[in-house]
């Protein structure tokens, strides 16, 4: 059984295949975290509960409310709080008991109640049993007929680890242009914060965080946690005197104060807590297997080769122009095309245009359908860059509705890249965006969206009093994207924010690939890459070869290093293809080739990071499918005596014999996993794949 309850002991107990989570509801009706790690015997867990951390001062929290599945601000609690509420007569406090459960499937449900206001919160458990997965949410209902019950922090879960560890942290941190960078970190008495509060997903931090004791890539106990969410989040981490580690997370209560109207209930966005053995590598195969099975929109629909204009043209965005790119693509094998920014309204620059969704005629004198035509005709499929939660002051519709931003009376409108975030907590501009996004899938045959978000929230005013903004805002981007995927099911959408402001298991749920980051150095990437691999699998992670000199970091790295990169997640070329060589041609030909070849096991397989880039100038990542192992190796720079370089491949069947396709050479499991390849990367810059099968 994946969901039991033992009545004698009153303990919950979700079994994984390696794992166990488990608590127990006590006599005062209180919830008592018992265990969440590797699996222990059912009978063995309700004696923990006689075991709990104990302060005798008069201090600290009492109960310790961190030995609590939730934490209900109230009484003497002190920790880090799950929920805060303020009942209409002025009372901050609840007072929180069991009240009874359901267990459906591998769902468990615990309702608790208030002891004297209408207030009822159900905890959410799902568990995933294979992927060692637990998820965890709030329903918080207001069940008075009159009053609102004003919430002032309602996060998602409180997870304990087992105490007295010395813990380290792993997280990404970032910047534009700059995501998804590994850190790690042990962890001190004090509080590690990471959040979000600028409405979306956000550069400087991914909604994931990694807790070990001594774990490598591929040995050690790894817990880790991940929010799908794609609005202003917080992760909190604990550590208390005595060693306890508590992680609280969910909506940022920054700016929070929501308002819970009579009769209401808030869900809040799902909390994915995951336990894995064998290391950071196991921990991110078990994320993204989750991902594949319970999170990922068609996770079985291979991502096409594309090609986006952004890079070679910017603004300047024509049919002729664009259709003498495609054509340069079409040879190259790409599959579909994909015109970004600058198609639309009065759109030559930054400065205007954003919000008239309707082809330049100019620009597309024949419209967009002629040159979607002209798209499918030379064998691919055709595609649009938008920015639908965007207005820029010159436009159309700022001009017809300049209230229809985020603002209050009074207080300046802050512009970012010249343009406003439109209020999408309203109603009507929710609509209107359906509209025009369904009006313009339906104007022409458009195959993929690449929906990008430029700046942050500010001045957060304008919707109705009373509605939270940050979190109509996600609500209402999530019913606009779910509401376009059922009506147009053959759309793949692409999430951007300015690169990888917006990657999250919510965007994930909706589209297809991220746009992992504006730079496309490939030095760069392999850092930005292997810490987007740390969460989410390779066939949502989009990446490009562009020109060089990066307009970036000005470096030159060659065409071999630049694919090989790319074709660690989803290929995409954009660089401008009228001003490369016959030769480059060619050779972007033969990688474009091999990609297809090997993408069932690259964005469908298993992911081994073979060799971080954060620490060596040598770098390594593999695949390994069904029959298939793929592995790319790069050098930045070669000293002397260090040419030849042994990538070891853990983790492959070591009895089976696996044949590189390109020499013949035949070699166990076992070699790979413990001599390793020797890979030939000589010079500067140096790349190679290499492709074994399993016979
Ligand atoms: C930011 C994106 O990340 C880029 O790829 C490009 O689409 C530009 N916006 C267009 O304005």
């Amino acid at each position: 059984m994946t969901v039991a309850y033992l009545p004698d002991s009153r303990c919950f107990v979700l079994s994984g295949a390696a794992s166990s989570y488990a608590f127990a509801h006590t006599e005062d009706g209180g919830l008592r975290h018992l265990h969440w790690g590797g699996a222990i015997p059912p009978d063995d867990l309700p004696a923990l509960g006689e075991r709990g951390p104990h302060d005798p001062a008069s201090f600290g929290s009492a109960p310790r409310a961190y030995s609590e599945e939730i934490v209900a601000w109230g009484g003497r609690r002190f920790d880090e709080a799950t929920l805060v509420a303020e009942f209409a007569d002025g009372t901050r406090g609840v007072e929180l008991a069991y009240a009874g459960h359901e267990i459906r499937d591998n769902t468990l449900r615990v309702r608790l109640t208030d002891a004297y206001y209408p207030l009822d919160v159900v905890l959410g458990y799902r568990i995933h049993p294979e992927h060692d997965v637990v998820v965890r949410w709030l329903e918080i209902t207001n069940r008075s007929a009159a009053d609102p019950v004003v919430l002032d922090q309602a996060f998602s879960a409180s997870w304990s680890l087992p105490a007295e560890r010395p813990y380290r942290a792993s997280w990404l941190h970032g910047a534009w242009g700059a995501e998804t960078h590994l850190t790690r970190r042990e962890l001190a008495p004090g509080k590690l914060v990471l959040e979000s509060r600028t409405g979306t997903t956000g550069h400087a931090h991914q909604p994931w965080l990694a807790l070990d004791s001594g774990a490598v890539e591929e040995h050690g106990e790894v817990w880790s946690l991940a929010l799908a969410y794609s609005g202003s989040w917080k992760l909190t981490t604990q550590v208390a005197h005595d060693g306890a580690v508590h992680v609280t997370g969910g909506l940022n209560d920054f700016d929070f104060r929501y308002r819970l109207g009579p009769g209401q209930t808030l869900t809040t966005p799902e909390f994915a807590g995951l336990y894995a053995t064998a290391g950071f590598g196991d921990a991110s195969r078990r994320w993204h297997a989750y991902q594949r099975a319970h999170v990922l929109a068609d996770p079985r629909l291979p991502r096409p080769v594309l090609f986006n204009s952004w890079e070679a043209t910017a603004f300047d965005v024509s049919h002729r122009a664009q259709l003498a790119l495609a054509k340069q693509a079409a040879q190259l094998g790409v599959e579909l095309f994909v015109v970004d920014d600058g198609w639309f309204g009065a759109r030559d620059s930054d400065k205007a245009g954003l919000g008239d969704w309707t082809p330049n005629p100019d620009k597309f004198p024949q419209g967009l359908a002629a040159f979607a035509d002209d798209i499918h005709a030379l064998g691919m499929k055709f595609g649009l860059w938008v920015e639908p939660e965007m207005v820029n002051p010159d436009s159309d519709l700022y001009r017809a509705h300049p209230d229809w931003i985020y603002h209050f009376p009074h207080r300046t409108r802050t512009p970012a890249r010249n343009q406003h975030v439109l209020n999408l907590a309203r109603p009507d501009v929710r609509d209107w965006m359906h509209a025009t996004l369904d009006g313009l899938l339906r104007s022409a045959p458009i195959d993929y969206l690449k929906w990008d978000m430029n700046r942050s929230i500010s001045e957060p005013g304008g919707a109705e009093p009373g509605t939270n903004v940050w979190i109509e805002h996600v609500r209402n981007l999530y019913r606009v994207l779910d509401r376009l995927r059922e009506d147009h099911p053959g759309v793949l959408i692409e999430s951007c924010s300015g690169g990888g402001g917006r990657a999250d298991m919510g965007i994930l749920r909706r589209t297809h690939q991220v746009w992992t980051s504006d730079n496309t150095d490939a030095l760069d990437r392999l850092r930005i890459q292997e810490g987007y691999s740390q969460l989410y699998p390779a066939q949502t992670m989009s990446c490009w070869v562009t020109d060089v000199p990066n307009f970036l970091t000005s470096r030159a790295i060659p065409l071999r290093f630049r694919f090989h990169t790319a074709m660690c997640g989803v290929l995409g070329i954009g660089g401008d293809l009228t001003e490369w060589s016959d030769e480059e041609l060619r050779e972007a030909a033969g990688y474009v080739e091999l990609y297809k070849r090997i993408r069932p096991t690259v964005q469908f397989g298993s992911v081994h990071r073979l060799a971080s880039p954060s620490e060596d100038d040598v770098s390594a990542v593999g695949y390994s499918g069904d029959r298939e192992v793929v592995v790319f190796a790069f050098a930045r720079s070669m000293r002397t005596g260090e040419r030849r370089r042994a990538i070891r491949f853990p983790g492959l069947d070591p009895a089976a014999v696996y044949s590189d396709v390109d020499t013949g050479e035949r070699h166990s499991g076992a070699l790979l996993a413990h001599r390793g390849l020797y890979l030939r990367l000589e010079g500067d810059y140096a790349s190679s794949v290499t492709v074994l099968r399993r016979s």
